[in-house]
């Protein structure tokens, strides 16, 4: 099989493939990334995942290319994972780059082929480009289009591509060779019990977005009843407990804190709203500007939170920001709600120093103004006032006692609510903490 696209998606879905035992060719326009890929280095963090590449690479099941024309000759079954980002100066998913892939690949195509979209698209897309390759294909030969999202999560890339928690294609109507290969190509996941779920195109697209609407959603519920227990004093992580036991609701995503960020919630239920309207249907989702606007919230809300600890202005105030990236484990600062807060109070005034374990690069080259350190103590050196933003272990795992000698003042704002409250206050600390009064 080839794999199109190598970015977080296409580059973990490839090596994953080679390591059930497939043989795969990766391709990406970017030959950077390529050259990379070939020599055994992930070009973003994701923990187990160079190792899976260095073996299949050694093993020879995995090789990388920029050349269509190998692609084009090495399988008859390609998945295509290139990016769909929001498109400037709208709500719109940019398709430039799936359009993309069906032009210059389905001409090449010889025989039967089958590409499996996994990238996230709006709805309707599979069948638009079904009707693209059509118009392309050469005499004699055939493309079908199906679609496979993906649901991996960074950070657990590996495991969740390899034991998904569920398999979902979407196929064409009439007729079809798309399931038939989408189960051996999954044959070991579909033995191992992973449910394997067959559908319409257009209900696996909406799959994959209503997934990440919903996550987002429970997200944004809890951190809208946490401006509520801001206001009357409650405890939004009690509260989150105690309706988590609900197995309705589960406790998972009911973490209350400075909200979701990353390459695809954000992007993903704004897609979805600009879709809807397109689809005259815009109503049935107005509700995900307000999840959108909750989570915006929270971030303004630490920054507010900040002043009100610094005496009411931020001005040259040293002010240590912890994490970069938007969820620990991960390098990606894509929306990060840590960099958004550590730009906020930067351009407030304040004198901004952050760290994070693997985001470094990427921030510096999102925000290059903010002060980076090499270390969390050079970070903390003379603080007056501390910000955990990304709930990296080592943040967690942080002395008070040792972080106070360090500091100014012995002030942080937990924005992720995960700092043991009782530790933190016995060492001196002034601790507040988003949704709870402490
Ligand atoms: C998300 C989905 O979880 C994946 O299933 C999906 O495949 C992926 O998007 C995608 O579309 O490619 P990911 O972006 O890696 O995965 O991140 P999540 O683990 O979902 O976290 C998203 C954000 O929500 C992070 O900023 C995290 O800090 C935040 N979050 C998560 C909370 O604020 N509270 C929580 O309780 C949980």
């Amino acid at each position: 099989m080839t794999v199109i696209g190598t970015g977080y998606l296409g580059a973990t879905h490839a090596a994953c493939m080679a390591e059930l035992g497939h043989e795969v060719l990766g391709v990406d326009v970017d030959s950077v990334k390529i050259d990379a890929l070939k020599d055994g280095r992930v070009p973003f963090y994701e923990p187990g995942l160079p190792d899976v590449l260095t073996r299949n690479l050694e093993a020879g099941r995995l090789d990388f290319t920029t050349d269509y024309e190998r692609v084009a000759e090495f399988a008859n079954v390609h998945f295509l994972g290139v990016g769909t980002p929001q498109e400037r100066g709208s709500y719109a998913a940019d398709l430039t780059y799936v359009y993309a892939v069906i032009r210059d690949l389905v001409p090449l195509l010889e025989g039967d082929h089958i590409i499996f979209g996994k990238s996230t698209v709006p709805v309707g897309t599979a069948d638009e480009l079904q009707k693209l390759a059509d118009e392309l294909v050469r005499p004699g030969a055939s493309v079908e289009i199906a679609w496979n999202p993906e649901f991996l999560r960074e950070g657990y890339a590996v495991q969740d591509t390899i034991t998904p928690d569920r398999i979902v294609l979407g196929v064409r109507r009439g007729e079809s060779r798309a399931e038939e290969t989408a189960r051996e190509v999954y044959a070991k996941s579909i033995a191992g019990g992973t449910p394997f779920l067959v559908m319409d195109t257009v209900t696996s697209e909406l799959v994959k977005v209503s997934a990440n609407a919903f996550l987002a959603t429970k997200i944004s519920f809890i951190n809208a009843v946490a401006e509520i227990c801001e206001i009357v004093g409650g405890d939004v992580t009690r509260l989150a407990d105690a309706i988590g036991y609900d197995d309705r609701i589960g406790r998972k995503f009911l973490g209350a804190g400075l909200g979701f960020g990353g390459g695809c919630l954000p992007k993903d239920i704004r897609a979805f709203m600009a879709r809807a309207g397109e689809l005259g249907a815009d109503q049935a989702l107005t509700f995900l500007r307000e999840v959108d606007a909750i989570n915006m919230r929270r971030r303004d809300r630490v920054v507010q939170l900040s002043r009100e600890l610094c005496d009411g202005n931020l001005l040259g105030r040293r002010i240590t920001v912890l994490g970069a990236a938007f969820k620990p484990n991960s390098d990606d600062v894509r929306d990060s709600p840590a960099l958004s807060v550590a730009g906020s109070l930067s351009l407030a005034g304040a004198d901004v120093s952050v760290y994070d374990p693997k985001a470094m690069d990427n921030a510096r080259r999102v925000f290059p103004t903010l002060g980076y350190t090499d270390s969390v103590e050079e970070a903390l050196e003379g603080a007056e006032l501390v910000v955990l933003a990304t709930e990296w272990q080592q943040f967690r795992d942080l002395d008070p006692e040792m972080v106070g000698e360090l500091v100014q003042r012995r002030t942080i704002i937990d924005g992720r609510n995960v700092l043991d409250v009782d530790k933190w206050q016995a060492a001196g600390w002034n601790l507040q903490a988003l949704g709870r009064t402490l």
